[in-house]
C-alpha cells in the first residue's frame, strides 16, 4: 500500500526547474533530467509528417521532441479550438517513450506574426503590426496593443487548460512561449500609440540600482526612456514591451497549468555590442536579459538559439545565458558536427538540455544518408549519455563536471581538478597508429570528478594525461585503474581495464566514438 502511494505521488509530480548555488536542474518525475532533444522543422506538426519525425528522434536516441503547435491550427475560428494535434502528439510521444516540449507559435514566430489565425490577419487595425520610423508598416506584430495580447492569452490559456487534463502523466515537460519574439526591420513600434508609451516614464522596476548597473546606467537616473537609456532607448522600450507581453501570456497559462516556460532568442553578435538594427530587436538577446528578468517573471528562463559559428562566440554566448537567475538551455542549434561538441559545454555549465533544429530534414533518416551523416555526431553522444543521463544531470547540478571543446587553433587545453591538472590533447588517441591531429576542431572531453582522485572521463577525438598539482606538486604518479565501460541502472559496468598501449602512449585515447572511462589516479 505504501509502495503504491509512493508511485502515485512520484507519477504526479509536475516538471519544475530548481536552483542551488547558482546552478539549475530540470526535475522530471522528481529527478534531475537532461534534455537530449531534437526540434522538428517548422511545418512538421501535422499527423502525416509525424512518422518521419519519430523515426529520426529514435535514430538520434533523443529523449525529448520539441514540436511547434500553431495558433492558426489551434483556433481556426475565434473561440473555436482544435486540440487534435496535441492529442496525437501525446499518444505518440508515450508510445515512443519520449518527452515533449511544445513550442507556442503564436503572436511571434521569428519576429513576424505569420502563425496568427487568418481571421486575425484580416483585422489589421485590431491586431496591428509595427509602424517603422519612416511610417511604413513592418512585418512584425506590435507588442503595444492589448487586443493582440488578450487574444493570445485566451488561446494559450485554452491550450494549457487542455494539456492539464490531457497530460496527467506529464509527457510535456516544458513549453516555449512564442518563438524568437522581437522585430526585424524596426527597432520598435513608432505608431502614435507606441510613441505615447515611449514618451512616458521608465517603469520603476527598471530603475533599481541593480538593474541600472546591469544596463550600464548610473544609479539614480530617472525620466523618459530617452533620458534614461539614450541611444539604447528604442531597443530597451521594445524589449520591455515584448517581455511584458510574453510574460503575461505565460502567466495566464501557468495560472491553469504551471509547467516550466521559456523564451528563445535570435542571438546578436556576443562580442561587439552591436546596435539593435543589426539583429532582432526586443527578444531576449544577451544585452537585455536584465530587462527580461524584471519584465517577465513568468518566464523561467531565456534561451539562446545557436546558429553562430566559432568557439569564441559560442562559448561567450553559453557564459552569458548561464546565470544564477537563468538555467542554461540550448533549444536550437545547427545540426552539424561542429555544434555537437557544445553539448559537453552545456552539461559542464550546469545546463538543462541541448536540442538541434530540423532533425526531420528531407524525410526518413533510414533512407537519407546525408541526414544520417548530419545526425550521427549527436546520435552517438545521446546513445552514450542515455544510460547515465540521471548521473550526468545530478553531477552537472552539483557542479562536478568540467569540459573542454577543441578550438579552431587545435591547441591543447587544461582542466584544473584541484590536486590534478588534466591536459587534453586533441587528435590522435594516444596509440601508435592514430592520426596525429583532427582535420576539424571537433574533439571534446568532459570530466566528472567523483572524488579527489577518481574521475569519469568522456570524450572523442582526443587523448588525456594528468599532472599532480597543489599539494601533490612534484610527486610521481600513475593510474590506479583506467576502466572502460558504461553505466547501467546507476552502476558502472566494466568492459575492460585499459592499460599498456592503451594508456602508455600519451594517456588514454578517445577516438571517433565517445568512450566512458572510470579512472583513478595515485601519487607515489
Ligand atoms: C530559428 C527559428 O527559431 C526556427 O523556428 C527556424 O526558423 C530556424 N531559425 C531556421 O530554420
Amino acid at each position: 500500500m505504501l509502495f503504491a502511494l509512493t508511485v502515485i505521488k512520484t507519477f504526479g509530480q509536475l516538471p519544475k526547474i530548481i536552483e542551488k548555488n547558482g546552478r539549475h536542474a530540470l526535475l522530471v518525475d522528481g529527478k534531475p533530467f537532461f534534455i537530449l532533444g531534437g526540434q522538428a522543422h517548422n511545418s512538421s506538426g501535422w499527423p502525416g509528417m509525424l512518422p518521419n519525425v519519430w523515426a529520426n528522434i529514435e535514430a538520434m536516441h533523443a529523449n525529448t521532441l520539441e514540436m511547434p503547435i500553431y495558433w492558426e491550427q489551434v483556433e481556426p475560428e475565434p473561440g473555436k479550438f482544435d486540440f487534435s494535434l496535441i492529442d496525437t502528439l501525446l499518444v505518440q510521444s508515450r508510445k515512443n517513450k519520449v518527452h515533449l516540449i511544445l513550442l507556442w507559435f503564436a503572436t511571434w514566430k521569428n519576429g513576424s506574426n505569420h502563425y496568427i489565425p487568418e481571421w486575425m490577419k484580416r483585422e489589421a487595425d485590431k491586431y496591428p503590426n509595427i509602424t517603422g520610423k519612416d511610417g511604413k508598416p513592418v512585418d512584425s506584430p506590435s507588442p503595444n496593443f492589448p487586443a493582440t495580447m488578450d487574444a493570445d492569452i485566451k488561446a494559450f490559456t485554452a491550450v494549457m487548460n487542455y494539456l492539464k487534463n490531457a497530460d496527467t502523466q506529464h509527457s510535456v515537460i516544458m513549453v516555449q512561449v512564442e518563438n524568437e519574439s522581437g522585430a526585424w526591420g524596426s527597432v520598435r513600434d513608432y505608431s502614435p500609440t507606441a510613441q505615447k508609451l515611449f514618451e512616458g516614464s521608465v517603469p520603476a522596476e527598471l530603475l533599481t540600482p541593480d538593474v541600472l548597473a546591469a544596463l550600464n546606467v548610473p544609479a539614480g537616473t530617472t525620466g523618459s526612456w530617452q533620458q534614461v537609456f539614450g541611444d539604447r532607448a528604442d531597443e530597451y522600450f521594445q524589449a520591455w514591451s515584448v517581455a511584458l507581453f510574453v510574460s503575461k501570456v505565460a502567466a495566464a497559462g501557468k495560472a491553469v497549468y504551471p509547467l516550466p516556460m521559456y523564451a528563445n532568442a535570435a542571438l546578436r553578435d556576443p562580442l561587439t555590442n552591436p546596435m539593435a538594427n543589426t539583429y532582432e530587436s526586443g527578444g531576449p538577446t544577451d544585452n537585455v536579459i536584465p530587462i527580461w528578468k524584471v519584465a517577465a517573471p513568468s518566464i523561467d528562463l531565456v534561451a539562446p538559439d545557436i546558429y553562430i559559428d566559432g568557439s569564441e562566440k559560442i562559448l561567450k554566448v553559453l557564459g552569458l545565458y548561464f546565470r544564477p537567475d537563468n538555467a542554461l538551455f540550448v533549444p536550437e542549434a545547427g545540426l552539424s558536427s561542429d555544434k555537437a561538441k557544445y553539448l559537453y559545454e552545456v552539461i559542464a555549465h550546469g545546463g538543462i538540455g541541448f536540442s538541434p533544429f530540423g532533425i526531420d530534414d528531407n524525410g526518413d533518416v533510414k533512407k537519407d544518408p546525408e541526414l544520417a551523416r548530419r545526425i550521427a555526431p549527436l546520435a552517438q553522444e545521446y546513445a552514450m549519455i542515455t544510460p547515465m543521463m540521471g548521473e550526468l544531470a545530478q553531477w552537472s547540478f552539483g557542479g562536478k563536471i568540467r569540459a573542454v571543446t577543441e578550438r579552431e587553433d587545435f591547441g591543447n587545453q587544461t582542466i584544473d581538478l584541484g590536486a590534478w591538472e588534466a591536459i587534453v590533447m586533441f587528435g590522435g588517441d594516444g596509440r601508435a597508429n592514430a592520426e596525429p591531429v583532427n582535420t576539424k576542431p571537433i574533439g571534446k572531453m568532459m570530466i566528472a570528478q567523483l572524488e579527489e582522485n577518481k574521475f569519469i572521463l568522456i570524450g572523442t577525438g582526443c587523448h588525456i594525461t594528468f599532472r599532480p598539482t597543489g599539494k601533490n606538486t612534484g610527486r610521481a604518479w600513475e593510474y590506479g585503474k583506467v576502466e572502460e565501460g558504461k553505466y547501467e541502472n546507476g552502476v558502472f559496468k566494466r568492459l575492460r581495464i585499459q592499460n599498456g598501449d592503451e594508456t602508455d602512449w600519451g594517456g588514454p585515447g578517445f577516438g571517433d566514438t565517445p568512450t566512458v572511462l572510470m579512472t583513478t589516479l595515485i601519487v607515489r
